[in-house]
């Protein structure tokens, strides 16, 4: 088994040294004292019934902007031609970082089929720059299945504390939790660009929101505590230890419990990293009664760790997703999320929510994700994917395009400042004081295999034949197959590492009021069985509820893309040769999805 431990320190490599400003004068008044995760530590399993109702428990003002030239002419036009205009196409002719949202201008979050949420947090005009704190040792974040009983008390002291500060104060965990809902599901628009939504999920900004997001919750915790070492634990679903829920947040009379999970998947349940819920509906077509063992589930998410990490994840687009630049609007037909934003992350989510509570609460819904204490420790390892992404041999760097590395967000800080901050500035975990604990990798060597043979049954097949298709757009309401011709075939190992070819399942459109997931097979045959485990599983489109606010000028339906690395697959399946692939779409759950088109592009 390999062991991949990411040094920290290394991980820097963009070039925007000049930017840093590392004599921050934000000090830290606080001890020094490091934590030492004990290995080895037995969990506890805490039962919890799963009776019909026992989850259901109810539980400006101008703001000082800095202007880019490129901005001031934006909102020149928007001026002119008024913002419709302005953002019509999504592209901008040229881009621009994504502002800040326009604290002046939060309205109140529209999640499906429940009322308005106002997770506006306390406005403020009073904008701090942010500086990079000081330390004398990082803060090294634990795998929360290793913890011991020293760093659970104060974790649960830190979250009790958070959760007993008044309602209104930013550092409660009431508006932390906010934070995800309004930067989430439409409680904000870009300042700048009045009625453009900000949306921090399904584009490049998915991964830097998040860290930064996490970064202010660790300080709080820490302050709150008086401990500025105190890290956060990570949910540690890419390893087989640490594929269940951890232990340490299954205890009912713990602060950090959430009574809102689907009861189904408690202790000892392993989480399963390409979750389909239709699988354990036994009204659904796709039901599966023998739903896999612990053995089998373990390596059906190492080798989905292995396709979404290495395989589906060659180029930074790939991996970060797709650029969203100021006054884009999202839902552009070859635009769409990063591969781990959409497996093992929107997954995730939905396994973990409470199915049986109006929209999935609290994970399985953007809005109420952020009141689980367990999205915390679940997006620790999303961060932590991207430290150990780079390090990855023969993986791209990190992004570098300027519209990304400008792009800013607005959080309370452990003192109550309302700090600005750029994603360049968190790119490198080390400069703002913390690491992950290193553990074990497994899933580098889990390569997916070609599936077997199908043996016929008195000679008949059991899987149906394929639909085949020519002709796009379709509605994906059954299994369909298509061949798709390769512009090249053939290439050499030089052209395959500069470039990898891509297979862009585009103009994928949906309405946004519904969740929709469907899987992609690359040359499928009608007598083979393929799981999430083979080679031909090529990866799976999967979006979570995420209703938009109607007074923002927004899109009714939600367009987006697939894109999936095919060099890795096709040697995999020794059809690097061939002139076309066979590509099967398998719907899951979610009706009347539209697909356009279906290409394969090269990209670097
Ligand atoms: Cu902002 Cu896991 O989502």
């Amino acid at each position: 088994m390999a062991s991949i431990s990411p040094s920290p320190l290394s991980l820097m490599s963009l070039n925007i040294s000049s930017n840093f400003n590392t004599s921050s004068s934000l000090q830290y008044p606080f001890s020094q004292k490091q934590h030492q995760p004990s290995k080895n530590r037995k969990p506890k399993y805490h039962k919890i019934a799963c009776t019909s109702n026992d989850t259901n428990q109810n539980s400006p003002k101008e703001q000082e902007q800095k202007s880019s030239p490129r901005r001031n002419v934006l909102i020149g036009l928007g001026g002119l031609y008024g913002a419709t205009t302005l953002t019509n196409n999504n592209s901008l002719a040229f881009g621009a970082p994504v502002p800040i949202p326009d604290l002046s201008k939060c309205v109140k979050s529209t999640p499906k089929d429940i009322d308005p949420v106002d997770c506006c947090p306390p406005f403020s005009s009073n904008i701090i720059d942010f500086k990079f704190p000081t330390f004398g040792k990082l803060r090294e974040r634990p795998a929360a299945q290793l913890v011991d009983d020293d760093y659970i008390a104060k974790y649960k002291e830190a979250l009790k504390l958070m959760k007993a500060l008044p309602a209104d104060d930013p550092r409660s965990f009431e508006q932390q939790a906010k934070v995800h809902c309004a930067y989430c599901v439409g409680g904000y628009t870009q300042l700048g660009y009045p009625g453009v939504q900000l949306s921090v999920h399904n584009s490049w900004l998915f991964f830097p929101f998040h860290r930064w997001y996490l970064y202010f919750y660790e300080r709080i915790l820490g302050s709150l505590i008086n401990d500025p070492t105190f890290a956060i634990p990570f949910w540690n679903w890419d390893a087989p230890d640490g594929m269940r829920i951890p232990s340490i947040f299954t205890d009912p009379k713990s602060s950090l419990y959430d009574p809102k999970r689907d009861c189904r998947h408690q202790l000892p349940k392993i989480v399963d990293l390409d979750y389909t819920k239709s699988k354990e509906d036994p009204t659904n077509v796709n039901y599966v009664p023998n739903y896999p063992s612990a053995e089998q589930q373990i390596q059906i998410n190492l080798s989905v760790m292995h396709r979404q990490m290495i395989t589906n994840s060659q180029t930074s687009r790939q991996f970060f997703g797709s650029p969203y630049r100021a006054g884009d609007e999202g839902g552009v037909d070859d635009k769409g999320p990063g591969s781990i934003e959409l497996t093992p992350h929107t997954p995730i989510h939905i396994w973990t929510g409470d199915p049986k509570q109006p929209v999935g609460e609290d994970m399985g819904n953007f809005y109420s994700a952020g009141r689980d204490p367990l999205f915390y420790a679940h997006h620790g390892n999303v961060d932590r994917m991207w430290s150990i992404w780079k390090t990855l041999p023969g993986i791209s760097k990190d992004c570098n395009d300027n519209d990304w590395l400008d792009s800013e967000f607005l959080f309370y800080d452990e003192n109550k400042n309302l700090v600005k901050v750029k994603v360049k500035d968190c790119v490198d975990e080390s400069k703002l004081g913390y690491c992950y604990q290193k553990v074990d990798i497994p899933w580098i060597d889990s390569k997916p295999k070609p599936a077997g043979r199908r043996v016929r049954s008195k000679g008949k097949l059991l899987t149906k034949p394929r639909k085949s298709v020519d002709n796009f757009p379709i509605v994906l309401d059954s299994v369909v197959s298509t061949i798709v011709k390769r512009p090249k075939k053939s290439r050499s190992s030089k052209e395959k590492k500069d470039q990898e070819e891509i297979l862009v399942i585009y103009g994928i459109e949906f309405d946004d009021k519904i969740e929709v997931k469907f899987d992609v097979i690359v040359n499928d045959e009608d007598d083979k069985v393929i799981g999430a485990e083979n080679t031909e599983f090529a990866g799976s489109f999967v979006s979570l509820m995420h209703v938009h606010n109607k007074k923002i000028n927004m899109k009714k339906n939600t367009v987006t893309c697939l894109r999936i690395g095919l060099t890795d697959l096709l040697e995999g399946l020794n059809a690097a040769d061939d002139d076309s692939i066979r590509v099967t779409l398998i719907p899951r759950y979610g009706n009347g999805v539209k697909i356009r088109g279906i290409k394969i592009e090269f990209e670097s």
